[in-house]
């Protein structure tokens, strides 16, 4: 128990925690950016993929990964500005960055990760509570059977071109962020070494390359290009 509490406590114990935490979070980028991908194979695939997302094990697996995500996301969070808080009033503060570099992305990580924190709320009131607002709540989407038109909601939602000018910023910041979160969770994890070192930070930039051209992808073809329209 203390050695448990002792972890939490410590520097590096917080600061494992944003890396495991910042590393599921990417995954589920991952994973939500494949079933995203489906919008280019069409309406009927996209919208089989909401459905059974929303009914596997009768509906339980989606609020089990909402609750996961939400944990995920408050240890990151209370992680990171408990050790920015550390940071600035210890007599010797801990270094977040001995090795990696201070470049400008790394100056922006709390921008970043807060922009990005208030693009998810924006976008779970846009796609997930559906806010008659922001024009994704018609009662057309419901379909027969207790299917909804997801992918209709996401044509129609891009069509507004100030909602795909905030996305674009939101997933090119997103990208800042995981671009330098990586390359601390290599650090922080044990794996990068000066030898090492600039293949991370290669694979760093592929990652949140791979993050920020996937999810441009459907502002731009769907929303500017008006690929559906
Ligand atoms: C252009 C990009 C994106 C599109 C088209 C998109 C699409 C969607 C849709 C349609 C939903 C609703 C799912 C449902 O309830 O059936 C959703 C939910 C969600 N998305 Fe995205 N998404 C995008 C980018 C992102 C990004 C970049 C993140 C994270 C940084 C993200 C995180 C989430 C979360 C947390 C939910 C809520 C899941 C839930 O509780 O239902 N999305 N997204």
């Amino acid at each position: 128990m203390s050695t448990c509490f002792n972890f939490f406590t410590s520097s590096i114990g917080r600061k494992i925690v944003v890396a495991v935490t910042g590393l599921l979070l990417f995954l589920f980028c991952l994973v939500h950016l494949g079933g995203n991908m489906l919008i280019f194979v069409g309406q009927e695939a996209f919208n089989d993929y909401a459905y059974k997302l929303h009914h596997m094990l009768h509906g339980a697996l989606i609020w089990i990964a909402r609750v996961g995500l939400l944990g995920l996301a408050a240890a990151h969070v209370l992680a990171t500005v408990s050790l920015v808080i550390q940071n600035k009033t210890a007599r010797e503060p801990y270094h977040f960055q001995k090795t990696v570099r201070a470049t400008l992305t790394s100056k922006l990580m709390p921008l970043s990760g807060l922009m990005v924190l208030f693009f998810i709320i924006f976008h779970i009131l846009h796609f997930t509570v559906r806010l008659d607002a922001l024009g994704t709540n018609d009662p057309s989407y419901q379909l027969d059977g207790g299917y909804f038109d997801a992918w209709q909601m996401v044509v129609d939602g891009f069509a507004n071109h100030w909602v795909s000018i905030i996305y674009l910023i939101s997933v090119f910041l997103l990208g800042l962020h995981l671009k330098h979160g990586f390359a601390s969770l290599f650090q922080t994890l044990g794996l990068s070494s000066n030898k090492t070192r600039k293949h991370f930070e290669v694979a760093s930039i592929l990652l949140s390359l791979l993050i920020f051209v996937g999810f441009a992808s459907i502002p731009v073809l769907v929303g500017f290009v008006g690929l559906y329209r």
